[in-house]
């Protein structure tokens, strides 16, 4: 593992940190490059702050890679970006097993084609006894989706007399959504300046704490995380509640 890790690392982090990979598009055009240079560049992104993440010591990097949007860009985009995320998985296998990384994918996974779902599975089922952080891949991934799949599952089990509607409670629901048993983003980061979640964990991000730089995401790199991880140590997350009671109860009630 590289040790480029600045030493002062803040004294609390982030146990779950979500992230809006945007720009590549952006970063492309300023550069008069075609949008999948940018992509291919964004992938490199990735490689440094899935490893940054790991050192750092954060549980679980969700990254939103493809949303259900996604889907009505060129032909020729969507090929290059599923190209990207295979040729991802197969040259990170080795260092996820080395760092103990375990991978998981949250989306309709089976609108992929054949061969990216067969890689997917594969790794992730390498990976399934991994202890050390767990990264996420939002891939055909939406929000409100996921929350009407989640509803259509309850009605079935209430349909079936497994459930009763007085037993839907929070905590239940979260069980129907694709991030059942991880706890919610602390950190939710967007690049490229849009102040939008864009149909990202919209359950899970109720109490997220929020940043957005305007860097894009192809140079967007363990620095820029760090930084952000400084300035993240200094917000007082209140959960609705006084600074008062916080400072007396510090955890989420
Ligand atoms: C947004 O940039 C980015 C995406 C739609 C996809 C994210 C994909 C990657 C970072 C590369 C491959 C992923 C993996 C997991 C290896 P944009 O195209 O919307 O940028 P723009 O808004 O500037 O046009």
């Amino acid at each position: 593992m590289n040790s480029d890790v600045p030493s002062s690392l803040p004294d609390s982090l982030p146990r779950h940190i979500a992230i809006i990979m945007d720009g590549n598009g952006r970063w492309a055009k300023k550069r008069s490059l075609n949008r999948i240079r940018g992509h291919r560049e964004g992938a490199e992104s990735v490689r440094d702050i899935v490893r940054a993440c790991r050192e750092i010591g954060i549980e679980f990097l969700t990254l939103y890679a493809f949303s259900t949007e996604n889907w009505q860009r060129p032909r020729r985009e969507i090929l290059a970006l599923m190209s990207l995320l295979k040729g991802f998985l197969r040259s990170e296998l080795p260092e996820m097993m080395e760092n103990g990384i375990r991978l998981n994918a949250i989306g309709q996974i089976e609108r992929f084609p054949g061969d990216v779902v067969k890689v997917l599975q594969e790794v992730m089922d390498m990976t399934r006894e991994n202890q050390g952080m767990i990264l996420n891949l939002a891939l055909s991934y939406g929000g409100q989706d996921e929350i009407v799949a989640a509803a259509r599952k309850i009605a079935t089990e209430v349909r079936a007399g497994r459930l009763q509607p007085e037993e839907i409670t929070k905590a239940v629901f979260s069980n129907y959504l694709y991030t059942q048993g991880m706890p919610e983003p602390d950190l939710l980061i967007r690049t490229s300046g849009e102040m939008r979640v864009s149909n990202f964990l919209l359950w899970q991000i109720a109490y997220t704490e929020i940043h957005v730089t305007n860097t894009l995401w192809p140079d967007f790199r363990r620095e820029e995380l760090i930084r952000i991880l400084h300035d993240y140590e200094k917000r007082e997350r209140r959960f609705g509640m006084t600074g008062a009671q916080i400072k007396k109860a510090p955890h989420r009630q």
